[in-house]
């Protein structure tokens, strides 16, 4: 997955995403657990600035519980439901429809004062690329629903899923694109996966997660690989020798071991980590 955004392709995807806004009570925001503010478009908040929201934290399995727990206090203080997921197994799915009852709750008190009853939330699904979106709408739709044809009013081609418990969504999520306000997101966006990284950016992207490692989870490295941690410089060499990665002379290949490493990293072998704790809070701490 390569970021490549262009003023067009950010225009048109606003465009997608206003006129669907339109046709719905509720956005559920998507975001990375392992990086919550990073992996959002806060244009999001003006777009959305009438509807109901929530946000998901998704691939929470990946991202440390502590911090997931601390991300979803964070969002509540602000007015916002959150709730953690893995959009993968379905875990926190349960708790997706009193989330939306809360998030909603404006909405269903105004519809129960004109006397409608029971009319569905509608709501659509948004985030940056490789967030999760698919991965979500798939497997909460699951076979529990039954896809609606297009229904007056709504505009033609419009795909709603129509799940239990009086809620109503739109089968394309809408798609915002990341926001690169400072070098810090590009370098969490390709230590996450969501950008191509070549060979040279690698061995510097590990070198990063390196540093963030020893620094903010101490002792992570060691139980992973049995490497001693200290020097930070020496730190991808010795991962290097006790995983094996040699060239054909004999020395170190870095190239090899910056790559497994970031892939146990991505994975989430090398254990839960979260980028990034709310403001006030040292990141990964
Ligand atoms: P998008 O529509 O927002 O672009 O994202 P998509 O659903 O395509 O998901 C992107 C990747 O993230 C997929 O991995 C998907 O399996 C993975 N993923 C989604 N939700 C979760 C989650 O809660 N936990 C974990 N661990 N992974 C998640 P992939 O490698 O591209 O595909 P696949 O090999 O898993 O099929």
């Amino acid at each position: 997955m390569d970021y490549q955004w262009y003023p067009g392709h950010m225009t048109k995807a606003k465009r997608a995403m206003q006129e669907d806004i339109r046709l719905i009570d509720l956005i559920i925001e998507l975001v990375d657990a392992r990086m919550p503010l990073s992996s959002r478009n806060p244009d999001i908040d003006e777009m959305g600035k009438n509807k109901a929201r929530l946000v998901l934290l998704n691939k929470a399995d990946l991202a440390d519980p502590q911090a997931n727990r601390e991300w979803c206090a964070y969002f509540l203080e602000r007015g916002v439901q959150a709730l953690e997921i893995n959009a993968k197994s379905g875990k926190g799915f349960k708790e997706i429809g009193t989330k939306v009852q809360e998030a909603c709750r404006e909405k269903i008190e105004r519809d129960r004062r004109r006397g409608i009853q029971n009319r569905p939330v509608r709501a659509m699904v948004a985030g940056i690329p490789n967030v999760g979106k698919s991965t979500f709408i798939n497997s909460f739709a699951g076979k529990a629903c039954t896809k609606t044809g297009n229904k007056p009013g709504v505009t033609k081609g419009k795909q709603w899923i129509r799940l239990h418990k009086g809620l109503e969504l739109l089968d394309t999520p809408g798609i915002l694109w990341p926001k690169f306000e400072d070098q810090s997101v590009g370098m969490k966006m390709a230590l996450i996966g969501s950008m191509n990284d070549d060979i040279l950016a690698r061995e510097e992207l590990a070198a990063q997660l390196i540093g963030f490692l020893l620094d903010a989870y101490p002792g992570l490295l060691t139980r992973r690989y049995g490497a001693e941690e200290g020097d930070p410089a020496g730190m991808l060499e010795r991962i290097g020798e006790v995983r094996k990665c040699y060239k054909k002379g004999g020395e170190v290949d870095f190239e090899k071991a910056a790559a497994l490493l970031l892939e146990d990293f991505r994975s989430g072998r090398i254990g839960r980590v979260s980028l990034e704790r709310p403001e006030g809070k040292k990141d990964g701490q």
